[in-house]
Formats: C-alpha cells, sequence, structure tokens
C-alpha cells in the first residue's frame, strides 16, 4: 500500500481529477494537485471546500475531518513539485500523446519507485506504457464520476505492469474506503462494456417501436430494479458521451456487432438532443419538461379465477386462465411461438427481478391472439398488484433481452480474462448501481434458460451480436453456475 506519508500528485483538476484529490486527502495523504490552465486548481479547491461542508451540515464528517482535508489539499505550481510523490494520478484530457508526455516528464522527476496511475476510461494502459521508462509502474486507476461518491475504482493492468503495482493500487484503493476491482486493459475495460447491453438493447427497442422510452425505463425500473432506466440516464450522461464510448468500443473491437451503435442515437446526436444538458433527449427539460408518458394499462374488466402465484419467473414460466395461455417470454416473438407451438391464445410476460415485489411488468401478444385473451391476462397480473404495460410483440421483451444480453457480455469478459466473475459483478454493482450482477443474474434466471433466450434472439435477428458467450455453454454444459 501507498503509506500515509506518501504525498499523492493529481494532474488535473477537472470533474475526476479534484474528486480524486479529494479522496486521497479525505484518506490522510498529503495531496498536491496541478492543473495547466489558470485558476482551475483554486477553482477545483473551493468546490471542495463547498462539497465538504455540505458533508459536515449532513452530519457525515466532523468539522475536524473537514479542516484536516483541506490542510492536506496544495495547489502545485509546476510539474517539478511532484518529486516527492509516491503516486501520481493523471486525470487530464483523454488524450494518448498528452497522458504520454505527461507520463514521461514525471518519471523524469520522480524516484525509481513512483506509481503512475491513468484515470482514463477508454485508452490502453499498455498504449500509454509504451514509450514509457518504467512501463512496470504504470497501471489504470479508473474511478467514476463523482469519485468522492461512487466506490468502484477499476485497477487496470497493461502487458508490462508489474503485479506488486497492482496489488499495492488494490490495497491503497480499499484504504481509501474504495471497491477496487482487477482488470486487463481491454476496450472499456469491465463497466464500459457489460454496460454496452443497457444501453443498445434499450435503443434497438426503441427503434422497432417495442413502446416509448418512458414505457421501456419504466419497466427497467419497476420490473428490474434498476435505479434508472436506459433513456433517462443517457439524457443524464449527455447522448454525445455515450454515442462515443459505444462507437470507441465497436472500433477498438473491429466493429463487432455486439457493440453496434443506434442510428436513432447517432440522428439525435447530430440534431443536438444531448439530453438535460441541452434541455432535450429523449426526454424534455426546462420550460418545455412535461410528465413522461407510461403506457400503462387501464384496469382490465374481465373476470380471472383467484389464483395467486408465489413465482412466476423462468422456472415456472406456463400458466393457463381458462383457455388463455400466460408464458414467460423465451426469446422467441409471441407470433412466432403461438404459431410453433400451436397456441392459439398466447400473451408473453416479460422477466421480473422478483415477480412478487415488482410493481410494474411488460406484456405482449401474438398477432394470433385476440384482444380478450389479453384483457384477461392483465387482468390477471392487476389482480397481483402489478401495474401493466402492453408492448409490441419483440422478441425478448424488455427486461429479459437485456438482462441476458449483459450476462452474455460479463461471461465473454470473464472468458477472455479481463476479470473474474466476483470482479465483474461487483463492478456492475459499485460502478453503474446495478441492482444485481449480471452474472448473479444469469445464476438465478438459469444458464440454460439465459442460452435459449440468446439462441432464439440469435435465430430472430441474424446478426452476430446475441451469439452466446463461450464461457456460458461451458458451465451450462459443466452442470456449474458462476458463484
Ligand atoms: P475535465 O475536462 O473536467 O478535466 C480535465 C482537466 O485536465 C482540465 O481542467 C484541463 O485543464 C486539465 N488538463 C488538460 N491537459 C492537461 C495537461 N497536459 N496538464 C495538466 N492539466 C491538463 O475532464 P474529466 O471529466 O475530469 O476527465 C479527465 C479524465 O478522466 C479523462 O481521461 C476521462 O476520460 C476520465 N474519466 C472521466 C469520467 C467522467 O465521468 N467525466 C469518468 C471516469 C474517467
Amino acid at each position: 500500500m501507498i503509506a500515509k506519508n506518501k504525498t499523492i500528485g493529481v494532474i488535473g483538476a477537472g470533474a475526476m481529477g479534484s474528486g480524486i484529490a479529494q479522496v486521497a486527502a479525505q484518506s490522510g495523504h498529503a495531496v498536491l494537485l496541478f492543473d495547466e490552465a489558470d485558476g482551475t486548481v483554486a477553482k477545483a479547491l473551493e468546490n471542495i471546500k463547498t462539497s465538504l461542508e455540505k458533508l459536515v451540515s449532513r452530519g457525515k464528517f466532523t468539522p475536524e475531518q473537514a479542516a484536516r482535508t483541506l490542510e492536506n489539499l496544495t495547489s502545485a505550481e509546476s510539474l517539478q513539485d511532484f518529486s516527492c510523490c509516491g503516486l501520481v494520478i493523471e486525470a487530464v484530457v483523454e488524450k494518448l500523446d498528452v497522458k504520454q508526455s505527461l507520463l514521461k516528464k514525471i518519471e523524469d522527476i520522480t524516484d525509481g519507485d513512483c506509481i503512475f496511475a491513468s484515470n482514463t476510461s477508454s485508452l490502453s494502459i499498455t498504449a500509454l506504457a509504451a514509450k514509457a521508462k518504467r512501463p512496470h509502474n504504470v497501471a489504470g486507476l479508473h474511478f467514476f464520476n463523482p469519485a468522492p461518491v461512487m466506490k468502484l475504482v477499476e485497477v487496470i493492468s497493461g502487458l508490462a505492469t508489474d503485479a506488486n503495482v497492482v496489488a499495492t493500487l488494490m490495497v491503497t484503493a480499499t484504504a481509501w474506503g474504495k471497491k477496487p476491482v482487477r482488470a486487463k486493459s481491454t476496450p472499456g475495460f469491465i463497466v464500459n462494456r457489460v454496460a454496452r447491453p443497457f444501453y443498445g438493447e434499450s435503443l434497438r427497442l426503441l427503434e422497432e417501436g417495442a413502446s416509448n422510452a418512458a414505457t421501456i425505463d419504466a419497466v427497467m425500473r419497476e420490473s428490474g430494479g434498476f435505479r434508472m432506466g436506459p433513456f433517462e440516464l443517457m439524457d443524464l450522461i449527455g447522448l454525445d458521451v455515450n454515442y462515443a464510448v459505444t462507437c470507441s468500443i465497436y472500433d477498438a473491437c473491429y466493429q463487432d456487432p455486439r457493440y453496434k451503435p443506434s442510428f436513432m442515437q447517432q440522428e439525435m446526436v447530430n440534431g443536438n438532443f444531448l439530453g438535460r444538458k441541452t434541455g432535450k433527449g429523449f426526454y424534455h427539460y426546462g420550460d418545455r419538461a412535461g410528465k413522461p408518458l407510461i403506457q400503462t394499462a387501464a384496469l382490465s374488466s374481465s373476470i380471472v379465477p383467484a389464483m395467486e402465484y408465489e413465482q412466476f419467473d423462468c422456472s415456472s414460466p406456463v400458466i393457463q386462465l381458462d383457455d388463455t395461455v400466460i408464458a414467460m417470454s423465451d426469446g422467441r416473438t409471441a407470433t412466432q411461438r403461438a404459431n410453433e407451438e400451436g397456441i392459439a391464445n398466447l400473451v408473453l410476460v416479460d422477466l421480473t427481478g422478483d415477480f412478487q415485489t415488482a410493481t410494474r411488468i411488460a406484456v405482449c401478444k401474438a398477432d394470433q391472439t385476440r384482444q380478450q385473451h389479453l384483457d384477461k391476462a392483465i387482468a390477471w397480473l392487476q389482480s397481483q398488484n402489478k401495474q401493466v404495460s402492453v408492448i409490441d410483440d419483440v422478441a425478448g421483451m424488455i427486461l429479459l433481452r437485456t438482462v441476458c444480453m449483459l450476462a452474455n457480455e460479463a461471461a465473454d469478459v470473464v472468458n477472455q480474462g479481463v476479470c473474474s466473475a466476483a470482479d465483474c459483478d461487483t463492478a456492475m454493482f459499485f460502478g453503474v448501481n446495478h441492482p444485481r450482477g449480471p452474472l448473479q443474474w444469469a445464476d438465478d434466471i438459469g444458464l440454460e434458460y439465459v442460452i435459449k433466450v440468446l439462441q432464439n434472439l440469435s435465430h430472430h435477428y441474424g446478426d452476430g451480436r446475441y451469439r452466446i458467450s463461450p464461457l456460458l455453454k461451458r458451465k451450462f454444459f459443466a452442470g456449474e453456475t458462476f458463484h
């Protein structure tokens, strides 16, 4: 671990650098903060002071802790001041040549033990260290925004990174109150890569007219337990930023169809529909803000048998209500499944995180199914205290296909040795607040079911996007689970 008496240097005092400096100072290190733009460090220190005052007023910090944190922070006049640092973290603009030139300067100034860590979210740590004098001392230390609040830190090793450097950063991040995970330097590391289907599937669903953005968001929140739906989250992140991350991973992976960007998102970026920051994205903000139109079925007047269901999930996928068949989606459209299985009155329901506690559920009917059967299914779900969102008949519905694709991506990341299954789930839980790690979710659904859903999606779309991770198949054939 980096000893408490070692100074930490932070380069770049923007959104991330100032947060990282605060984290290190709160943990008792002397911190030097440097930025090339005049006045930026002073502004950052002022912002840190304000945020510490808020923590004191909320009782999270004592006034002494806040004062000590501020005392630990010093504005550096130049990089020459960094000669005493045991760890230098850079959080400057996302450009490889800029970061490489800073690394060179730091190597010339500091002694041989100093670790250089980059907060990059997309650049290769191997490439960053390629021209370094001491590439074994170069690693990634990827904080999430806002750094003082978000627990996750991805500790990234490039090809030349020394295992002891990774171990030191892991222990140091833990001492700073963070949840560190190890990852190999690969496009998107863990979180930015595994999270792609969260946006990609919802964009495809919207493009195909499955439902509107507000309804898809509501299903993801109220059925799946996600804190925010994908569209409200894209509006918050900024569509331009989100689109750029997708394009960068798509290109870095040689146009793998898994990460194919969305035309609709590109169109919105081109039109300045960037989300909250421009007042318009998937929703409107400011003067034009309106109530999002979540599609919720009116109370159905159909009479249904009083039938309580403890469980309605992948282990009990079909129930019969008189002549209406209600089944959990298996990745086929209702229309295809009704045809293949000769079911006259089929209604499909989406996955729920937990059927008992979910307050909303998405349903769809086969084209062959008459409206009265859909009404009956709605009535039954309403009798189970669910709000019902009727969506168009799309393969895999909303939550089911998103969760299966998150699990598939997570399995691939583990299969390619980027990280362990445990670290992958920790990363998604602490880095983007997913309600469950994707591999835990796959275990809970059952790997056989996840594979079936992906197979059906793959047949349905016929592109490589839904191809199944070799590790998912291997675990299933071995009768194993991820955890
Ligand atoms: P920012 O634009 O808020 O701050 C960057 C700061 O670096 C600016 O104050 C700029 O003056 C300074 N700077 C640029 N070149 C410099 C140089 N050569 N020497 C000294 N200072 C220099 O950017 P932000 O958002 O803080 O991002 C910084 C890094 O963190 C980037 O690599 C980004 O990819 C990464 N990151 C960003 C996250 C975010 O949500 N904003 C999340 C995780 C990582």
